[in-house]
């Protein structure tokens, strides 16, 4: 049993400009960001590398397409290391960079996960969700598939993790709401994984209490009270990216895809618009185990009974983000059917770590009640 995975050396400076230091960033990088992260933060340092913006290649997350035409203006570069600085959207098309030749995105899902270690790779995550900088997945929309899949493989992997609060002052609440709620969902659904160790679970309920303690503070106290508490939002996050980057994500993830995929939902807003519905349902099969475990820690986080824990849940995490019903995003009733066979065809790698096994039955019920 893999107890748990520390693959990337794990770095963390308080300024861009010692980062760029330490790392000796040069003619042979080539750093791939956005403008309006890069302008700011790494504009006045006169680096000498090349700079590719992702947003030139088409908004929101990443896909196939947008990905391969990246990845043929990087080959003509010929450079050795990639420095991916931004959030879910660069990273994973980093990730992809590092193993990345002359052929298709779909050629690459063929190999995986024996793909070669192409280019050298450094991490920085500007937001403080995907927990991305420590695995070694990528997750592209196939717009050919019409869904997300992870494209998985060793040689993925980042070399190095660097953690920089500085870069998240900018991020505005929407961007924070969403990707903190993903870093949460990634250390609930991997604690209850049958791949969770006493490692993975040491992270990621820490995770779960950082997170839920700044989501209070937050209700409270308003928007601005997240400033100071972005370095810890940036650590927790890393802390659950270390969690599922062993125990993996569930059906959560599995079932957030389709609706991503066809509605263009943020990765963290579809994920929550499924949480809590999927958690019901584990309670409905099997109320034992770490379940049980997890319901007490979050009773106890939340100051309530263990009876209302997924209630309360709910009730605090709509001040950070209000939840929304499928059939808010455009979702039709007969679409609900398409979604599930599309979870129980594609998703088999995130639907074996459910805490229970979940069948089709299960997932259309759990769309529908989500409808
Ligand atoms: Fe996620």
């Amino acid at each position: 049993m893999k107890e748990i995975i520390f693959k990337p050396e794990l770095h963390s400076f308080s300024t861009c400009a010692e980062f760029a230091r330490e790392f000796q960033l040069g003619s042979s990088d080539l750093i791939l960001t956005n403008e309006y992260i890069y302008e700011p933060c790494f504009g006045s340092l006169g680096l000498d590398c090349a700079v590719i913006y992702q947003e030139k290649y088409g908004m929101g997350e990443p896909t196939d397409v947008m990905t391969e035409a990246i990845v043929r203006d990087v080959v003509k570069t010929g450079c050795k290391r990639i420095v991916a600085i931004g959030g879910g959207t660069v990273i994973d098309i980093a990730k992809v960079l590092a193993v990345a030749g002359e052929e298709s995105i779909d050629a690459l899902y063929d190999m995986a996960p024996d793909m070669p270690k192409r280019r050298e790779l450094i991490i920085i995550p500007t937001t403080c969700g995907t927990g991305s900088e420590v695995t070694n997945i990528s997750i592209l929309n196939r717009t050919r598939l019409g869904t997300k899949m992870g494209l998985v493989g060793p040689a993925m992997y980042a070399d190095a993790a660097v953690l920089i609060p500085e870069l998240l002052e900018g991020l505005p609440f929407g961007v924070f709401a969403t990707s903190s709620i993903d870093a949460l969902v990634h250390a609930v659904e991997s604690s209850l994984s049958p791949k969770a160790t006493s490692y993975t679970k040491l992270f990621g309920y820490k995770a779960i209490e950082m997170i839920i303690r700044g989501y209070q503070t937050i209700a409270r106290e308003g928007q601005q009270a997240r400033l100071p508490l972005l370095k810890d939002f940036l650590i927790a996050s890393n802390y659950a990216g270390l969690a599922f980057g062993t125990a993996g994500c569930a059906a959560v993830h599995a079932m957030s895809y389709p609706l991503g995929g066809t509605y263009h939902v943020p990765h963290g807003e579809s994920n929550y618009a499924m949480f809590t519905g999927v958690l019901k349902n584990y309670m409905e099969i099997k109320q034992d185990g770490e379940i049980a475990v997890m319901n007490a820690y979050l009773a106890e986080l939340l100051g309530c009974d263990v009876a209302q824990v997924y209630d309360k849940l709910e009730e605090l995490l709509n001040q950070i983000l209000p939840k929304k019903a499928l059939h808010e995003y455009g979702v039709k009733q007969e679409e609900l059917a398409v979604f599930t066979k599309s979870v129980m065809e594609t998703q088999g790698r995130l639907m074996g770590n459910n805490f229970v096994p979940l069948d089709e039955a299960r997932v259309l019920k759990i769309y529908q009640e989500l409808y």
